[in-house]
């Protein structure tokens, strides 16, 4: 069976200050049996290194396929693992549309997460336009061929489908939708690949994506930054 994962993303978001929920979403999580991960800003990575968490994992949000140079602004994968990342997210749309991140950039950012040790992220989604003219499995099927490397495995990737139309608009793909492309993602991958949705998770909403048959997960978004919100979202998967 894949892994089960309820995997945060915090963005642009947060001061050192509001890691006191990252501690209490780890209070939150502690009998559960799924994974739980927070993406964190890079600034927030060592800071939240040094807290007495227990079982929640932190990610950073992007990598640079590098692992050191001169790329001013940016960050490599071994940085964010010394820094005490475990995951690292791949290809966000909004790395896509903000940085014009290619399928090629995500697969060589991919490989940059491995070597450094890091299980990447990555995500796949259409676009609305994409969906109304009929293209989102063969829009993710190309996304996955370009920027899934091989050597992909259950261990060091898993991947997220969040319809770019879902990110935080409060319209969360239907069940039916998220199964249409949950189904054919599992036949494109290792049958212990975790296939996490991404798009409008919150408490109210993650059940019903959670009973299908290849989700094993979520990366969620806005009500990933306070524990009041994570917290009941990986209960419902767990
Ligand atoms: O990576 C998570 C994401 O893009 C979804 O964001 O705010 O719609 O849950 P949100």
């Amino acid at each position: 069976m894949p892994q089960k994962y309820a995997a945060g993303n915090w963005k642009m978001n947060g001061l050192v200050s509001d890691l006191t929920e990252v501690l209490e979403i780890d209070k939150g999580v502690q009998d559960l049996a799924c994974n739980t991960v927070i993406c964190l800003p890079a600034t927030l990575i060592y800071a939240a290194d040094g807290d007495p968490r227990q079982v929640v994992e932190i990610g950073g949000q992007y990598c640079h396929p590098s692992a050191s140079g001169a790329h001013t602004g940016d960050i490599s994968a071994e940085m964010l693992s010394e820094a005490g990342a475990a995951f690292v997210v791949t290809g966000h749309s909004e790395r896509r549309t903000d940085h014009g991140e290619t399928d090629a950039d995500v697969r060589a950012q991919t490989e940059a997460a491995w070597r450094a040790g890091l299980v990447a992220i990555l995500c796949i989604g259409e676009t609305l336009a994409q969906r109304e003219a009929g293209e989102t499995l063969s829009v993710l099927a190309g996304q996955l061929k370009g920027s899934l490397p091989d050597g992909a495995t259950p261990e060091n990737t898993i991947i997220a489908y969040e319809p770019v139309w879902a990110i935080g608009t409060g319209k969360v793909a239907t069940p039916e939708q998220v199964a249409e492309v949950h189904d054919a993602l599992r036949a494109q991958v290792d049958p212990e690949m975790s296939l996490l949705y991404g798009g409008s998770v919150k408490a109210a909403n993650a059940a019903e994506l959670f009973a299908l048959t290849n989700v094993d997960g979520a990366l969620v978004g806005g009500a990933s930054l306070k524990a009041v919100d994570f917290v009941p979202i990986a209960r419902a998967l767990a």
